[in-house]
């Protein structure tokens, strides 16, 4: 029996890394990964649901593969999108015959074995339950790279008004410290020098159920026992949440050596009224501060951000004030998302809806602010040498290596396949909106 399995990836890093799970499970299981949907009998795409968008994509790519000379593949979806339309899928996506949502990724095989041996069956499970701990921390060894994810907790406990991630996710649950600890050590002796820490809100890591120590909230005690783990050079995080970010995470700025110059922080609106709205438990104030507070401990301190445009209700005055607050703060990197009516959120009931028009034009100014201020931090990085941690083959031209600063900027330079996966010294010579370019020195 063909048992060739292909899987395409939609949506955030969490899904990235759960693919990545399920691969090394279906491996163990007796099934071949194969890297095109041509070479696939089995083709599993992992979804996502947080825009409207996101689900048509993933659906009218289920519909086209499952046509015409691909009517004898069996044809899975997987992940939010799963776990949001459950039954509905078998309509918008008749010829699919595995819908498994988020928390039960780790089924997947034995649904398979299921599934090929009955053709006429259909499987749906989009049950909550607890999440299988080996599934978790689940890597394949032959692609361990210099950079790598680690998940630390699932679902989200938050109502903000127009997420749909809780629905699909459940609220939160966190992996046994020593798990993660164990994981990033394995990871280690096997060559990554750079973790970055998944969650949806990450520094929510074991709130009410570990106990703080020395004021110190569980997510700092794990970022503190990363921090000892020998070879790890680097450590990330997505995302933070403004609500807890409190000076025991700020300080760790400054006493963590391997946390790196760069946070990602949503904040989503600059104004007040809107932040209300959405039920994003923070004041504009309160966002600022944070940062004020990170850049006295390091000055260059790379930010970025999450903005939606166009939330129901959203005037001129408020985008208004969510360009100043751009302004003040400088985000040097940005994701601007233009608002999409999620079923089943609070705002789906908001009757004060932004037309489309003026969606699309607060998306564009954002988007122009986001270049502005990136095309500056990347100017002030000029003649400055830089540790990149070299993670492939640039995109385009021959011998073209490209890695990132400790400031998560991509570095495009000269250099032979065998400085992948190490630190080197770069000097940022020339710059784009998103990319720098530079020489080994
Ligand atoms: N847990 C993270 C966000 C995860 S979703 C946090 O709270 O920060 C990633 C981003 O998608 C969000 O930050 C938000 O900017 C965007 N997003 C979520 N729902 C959306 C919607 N209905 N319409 C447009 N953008 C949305
Ligand atoms: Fe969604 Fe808000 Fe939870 Fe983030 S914090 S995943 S935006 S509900
Ligand atoms: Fe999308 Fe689910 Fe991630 S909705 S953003 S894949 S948590």
């Amino acid at each position: 029996m063909e048992k060739r399995v292909y899987i395409r990836t939609y949506g955030c890093q969490m899904n990235e890394r759960e693919s990545e799970s399920l691969s090394v499970i279906l491996r163990n299981g007796g099934y071949e990964m194969v890297s095109s949907e041509h070479s696939a009998n089995i083709i599993l795409l992992n979804t996502c649901s947080v825009r409207e968008q996101a689900e048509a994509k993933a659906i009218g790519k289920s519909n086209l593969i499952s046509r015409g000379k691909n009517r004898e593949k069996l044809v899975g979806i997987l992940g939010c999108m799963a776990q949001n339309l459950g039954e509905i899928l078998c309509k918008k996506s008749p010829n699919t015959r595995l819908i498994v949502g988020p928390n039960r990724t780790e089924k997947i095989p034995t649904y398979l074995d299921q599934l090929l041996r009955d053709k006429n069956r259909r499987i749906i499970d989009i049950e909550m339950g607890s999440i299988d701990r080996d599934f978790a921390a689940a890597h394949d060894e032959k692609k361990i790279k210099a950079s790598m994810f680690v998940s630390i907790m699932r679902g989200c406990n938050m109502h903000c008004a127009y997420c749909i991630v809780p629905k699909t996710r459940g609220p939160e649950w966190y992996r046994p410290m020593e798990d993660i600890i164990h994981e990033i050590q394995w990871l280690a002796e096997r060559g990554t020098k750079e973790v970055t820490l998944l969650g949806q809100i990450v520094n929510n890591y074991g709130i009410q159920q570990m106990p703080f120590m020395d004021k110190k909230s569980p997510f700092v005690q794990l970022l503190e026992k990363v921090q000892e783990i020998d070879g790890i050079c680097r450590i990330r995080f997505l995302s933070p949440h403004p609500k807890g970010f409190k000076f025991d995470l700020i300080d760790a700025y400054g006493k963590l050596s391997k946390l790196c110059p760069h946070v990602h922080l949503p904040l989503q609106s600059g104004s007040d009224r809107i932040l209300k709205a959405m039920r994003r438990p923070y004041k504009v104030e309160q966002f600022s501060s944070i940062i004020t507070a990170l850049r006295e401990i390091i000055p260059t301190i790379s930010i970025s951000t999450d903005m939606i445009v166009g939330f129901p209700g959203e005037t001129e005055d408020d985008f208004r004030a969510t360009c100043e607050l751009f302004d003040e703060i400088k985000f040097d990197m940005g994701f601007i998302f233009k608002y999409s009516i999620r079923p089943g959120t609070i705002a789906e009931q908001f009757d004060d809806h932004i037309p489309q028009e003026a969606k699309e034009m607060r998306n564009q100014i954002l988007l122009q602010k986001v270049e502005y201020y990136s095309r500056q931090y990347n100017e002030s990085m000029i003649g400055k040498v830089k540790e990149v941690l070299v993670e492939s083959h640039a995109k385009r031209g021959e011998q073209q290596l490209e890695g990132y600063t400790p400031e998560h900027k991509k570095v495009i330079f000269s250099g032979t396949e065998d400085l992948i996966g190490q630190l080197i010294n770069i000097k940022i010579e020339q710059y784009g909106a998103s990319t720098l370019f530079g020489k080994r020195v």
